[in-house]
């Protein structure tokens, strides 16, 4: 199980610092959750902070684009290194355009789907996506719990992709943690979105990277 730790509660007087520790606990791609305040409640941070994580680290990076209009922010978070970026299906009413306009730019494509969006749209999808996101809870918040019956979309996800024999990422966002990621991984996901669980004033990264490994072992 790959992890994928999102910076949305780490100490951002430290970032650069936060980031580097995760590198240094083996971690696998940086998740970076943009959120506009309009399609999720909350207003993260943008391109600049995505450059500015890009420059701490030599681990890939994907942009999670939790806002509306993704598709006239492309060239942006290109421009600050994303090597993936993620939109949600509920934000991109013209799909086909945007997922061809990030591989247009030689990006990596990935495709958002809240709890309670039917899976269906992925049927038509997957031909042009190198990863799915599962997200396992509303999206807008860290340290919330995993929505239980989101598992079974981890499964049925789990499922369309190998009908269709894709390579896709299966990802899942939310409430993963040392309680969780074992079913996470048992219902087929190949990589993890971990905030709280890794970025905490509780514990080191290192310890929280450590535990999460153990618990999948
Ligand atoms: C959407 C965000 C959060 C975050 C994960 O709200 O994508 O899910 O990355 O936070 P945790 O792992 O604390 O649920
Ligand atoms: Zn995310």
């Amino acid at each position: 199980m790959k992890l994928a730790p999102s910076i949305y509660t780490a100490d951002f007087g430290r970032l650069a610092a936060q980031v580097q520790e995760a590198e240094a606990a083996g971690v696998d791609v940086m998740h970076l959750d943009v959120m506009d305040g309009h399609f999720v409640p909350t207003l993260t941070f943008g391109p600049a902070v995505c450059a500015a994580v890009k420059a701490a680290t030599r681990l890939p990076c994907e942009a999670h684009l939790m806002i509306e209009t993704p598709e006239r922010h492309l060239e942006a978070y290109q421009a600050a290194g994303m090597g993936r970026l993620i939109v949600h299906a509920e934000t991109c009413p013209r799909l086909f355009a945007t997922l061809q306009g990030i591989r247009g730019r030689g990006l990596q494509t990935g495709l958002a789907l809240n709890p309670l969006t039917p899976l269906a749209v992925l049927e038509e999808a997957i031909p042009y996506l190198d990863l799915v996101l599962i997200m396992t809870v509303e999206p807008g918040l860290g340290g919330q719990r995993l929505i239980p019956g989101t598992l079974a979309r981890v499964a049925r996800a789990r499922a369309m992709l190998d009908a269709a024999g894709s390579p896709a990422e299966l990802e899942v966002d939310g409430g993963v943690n040392v309680e969780t990621i074992r079913a996470v991984r048992d219902a087929g996901a190949t990589l993890a979105v971990v905030g709280s669980a890794v970025y905490s004033d509780k514990f080191p990264v290192a310890d929280g990277v450590r535990a999460l490994r153990a618990a999948t072992r």
